[in-house]
């Protein structure tokens, strides 16, 4: 079976967040499933780097105002389809954003061509590549299901939220410029308060939906957490399916990570924390060393660490964070490493550098005001390194809270805590404090988190059986 996955973003290639990590996994996680998946990217100027002078495999003579070519290539280990469209693509900065951090003005159009392009290739196939499935993620590849539609292309489709936040909006005077009809333009389509959204003709058109956790596809049908697509999402519950990210435990695998002092258990951690501590200047500790690896955005509440942590600190806690994003909480988090010995502040972005928080710190907070799925409390449990988490989204999913009953029947791998709650992440850290005091509790806690099962495995299973029954329906 062949899938074609459509997405903005993919590992190790080009990331800006979980959703590159996940698309980049997929492919080599569904190979032992027989699925055979190629994933559709733009040709970003990073991408052409890699591809370098492959052969086109089509060509199309104006997508959205200039030529495009397919290319061809496997890189990294992920095998691509890349349109290569430089009038859209071909551009410094971020990949959604220009040189003053707004959004590219053409990003409708941007990612229009790359759904356009996934139609054209179920419709006329990459060379001798056809797709049995069209997999989008997010809204960048909302309009995928709407375009084979409208094409009339009859290949099924599947559209994962990765995360709500984002519709993917455009003003209604797009309509015609984006190839999209009058006649859908509704609530029941492509509608959603006064403008289009991409996402949102991903979520009526697709044959199946999915997104990244059971917890999140529950909370998404709520008022809470659906962020105004939760009717749309209840009524096309029967579609719906959470299926769990895994984590590439080849690349996270604390027994052979090229960025760490490697280990096999939870006890030969030491090194690493010492490692860690020396790199950022903190002192020696009886106390926890806490973690953060995160954007820094408002999803992340990572503000809400800062009113507990001077008492945490003053337990003999430290904590360490790397993160870069809003600037408000960049400088609030930069003043408190300044005031705080036992705080070290990295504002930027570092994969290597996480691979080494990872491995050297003893807790990884990720005190999510909402959490789609989550990979850093992933890498958290496979490295003995106990994720405290907002009880959210995929965080509540893989998490399971060191309580009397947790505790009592020692399955416990980590400590989770009410969201959106500044009060409830300082008593996660006092308990953290606690539960770190009690060696024998702890040992056996970072035991568990190191044999919960992290990888692909099971979801890939699961999206198989999913394409699966697309074909044979
Ligand atoms: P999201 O996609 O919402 O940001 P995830 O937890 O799914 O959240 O994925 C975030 C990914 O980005 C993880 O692989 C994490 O390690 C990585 N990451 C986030 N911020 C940084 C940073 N500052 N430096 C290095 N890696 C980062
Ligand atoms: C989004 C979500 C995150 C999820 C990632 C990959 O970025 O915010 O929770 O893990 O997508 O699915």
């Amino acid at each position: 079976m062949k899938v074609l996955s459509v997405a903005s973003e993919c590992a190790p290639i080009i990331k800006t967040g979980g959703l590159a990590d996940v698309v980049g996994a997929l492919p080599a996680a569904l190979r032992s499933q027989n699925v055979e998946m190629r994933v559709l990217l733009p040709g970003y100027p990073k991408v052409m780097d890699r591809v370098g002078r492959a052969p086109a495999v089509a060509r199309f003579d104006d997508l959205f105002g200039g030529p495009a070519e397919l290319i061809a290539a496997d890189v990294g280990g992920v095998p691509l389809l890349v349109l290569r469209a430089d009038h859209l693509f071909d551009r410094g900065h971020g990949i959604y954003l220009d040189e003053s951090g707004q959004d590219w003005e053409d990003n409708p159009q941007r990612f229009a061509a790359l759904s356009r392009a996934a139609a054209l290739i179920a419709r006329d196939g990459a060379g001798d590549w056809r797709p049995d499935i069209v997999h989008g993620h997010d809204w960048q590849a909302g309009f995928v299901p709407y375009y084979l539609h409208r094409m009339e292309v009859g290949v099924p489709s599947v559209m994962t939220i990765h995360n709500v936040a984002f519709p993917g909006p455009a003003a209604p005077e797009m309509l015609g410029e984006l190839k999209l009809e009058l006649d859908d333009y509704h609530p029941g389509g492509l509608e959603f308060w006064g403008r289009i959204s991409a996402l949102k003709a991903g979520l009526v058109w697709s044959d199946k939906i999915t997104t990244v956790s059971p917890t999140y596809a529950q909370e998404l049908q709520t008022e809470t957490f659906g962020m105004g697509f939760d009717g749309l999402v209840r009524a096309r519950a029967a579609d719906l399916q959470g299926i769990l990210n895994g984590i590439d435990t080849d690349v996270w695998n604390p027994a052979t990570d090229p960025e760490i002092a490697t280990y096999k258990t939870a006890a030969s951690k030491k090194k690493a924390t010492r490692a860690l501590r020396e790199e950022f200047g903190l002192p020696d500790s009886d106390g926890p060393l806490a973690v953060v690896v995160s954007r820094l955005t408002e999803q992340k509440g990572l503000d809400l660490v800062l009113e507990g942590l001077p008492d945490f600190l003053a337990r003999g806690g430290q904590m360490v964070l790397l993160g870069s994003g809003q600037g408000d909480l960049e400088r609030a988090w930069e003043v408190a490493g300044a005031r705080h010995e036992g705080l070290a502040v990295r504002i930027g972005y570092d994969e290597g550098l996480s691979h080494r928080m990872m491995a050297g710190g003893h807790a990884v907070l990720v005190p999510s005001r909402f959490e789609p799925c989550g990979l850093t409390q992933l890498y958290g449990l496979r490295y003995g390194t106990i994720p405290v988490v907002a009880r959210t989204g995929g965080l509540a999913d893989t998490v399971i809270d060191a309580n009397d009953a947790g505790l009592r029947a020692g399955v416990a791998t980590g400590i989770v805590h009410d969201p959106g709650s500044a009060e409830a992440v300082a008593r996660a850290l006092s308990r953290l404090a606690d539960l770190y005091a009690d060696r024998d509790v702890w040992a056996k806690m970072t035991r568990n988190a190191m044999r919960h099962p992290v990888g692909w495995d099971v979801s890939a299973a699961a999206y198989a059986d999913l394409y699966r029954s697309l074909i044979t329906a």
